[in-house]
């Protein structure tokens, strides 16, 4: 089936959602907090258990990575995950990823490992 799309304005932010930064889907993106643990958080459907896909748009127009790590019902399903540079704030691209979920209610975490913070956060994907 077509994935969901779950736009970050309708999930956690814990900084701002910002639409300053065009190409966005929806009405804005999450621009997190610029420290360890910034994060935004997804709550998802799932159909049924099993590994699912997970895709995470975002534009990091600084020099350096933005590594972030992915949880899915608050286990690290991958740790420091690169959200490499995408050469400017409005080019956003899409990082894909599985990992196991549980039928019904999920929740799916993206949160900086870094002083930084994450990237900013356009929609899950799910
Ligand atoms: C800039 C940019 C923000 C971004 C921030 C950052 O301020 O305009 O959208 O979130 O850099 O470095 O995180």
């Amino acid at each position: 089936a077509a994935p969901t799309r779950y736009e970050a304005e309708n999930a956690t932010c814990d900084g701002t959602i910002d639409s300053n930064h065009a190409g966005f889907s929806g009405t804005g993106f999450c621009n997190a907090t610029n420290a360890v643990g910034g994060f935004a958080q997804w709550t998802v459907t799932a159909a049924s258990a099993g590994t699912a896909t997970i895709g995470i748009r975002y534009a990091n127009g600084s020099t350096a990575n933005r590594p972030a790590d992915i949880s899915v019902n608050g286990a690290v399903v991958q740790a420091a995950s690169a959200f490499n540079p995408t050469g400017a704030w409005t080019t956003w691209v899409t990082k894909t990823l599985t990992a196991p979920v549980n039928a019904g209610s999920n929740t799916i975490r993206v949160a900086g490992t870094t002083a930084n913070g994450p990237a900013n956060l356009d929609f899950v994907d799910f």
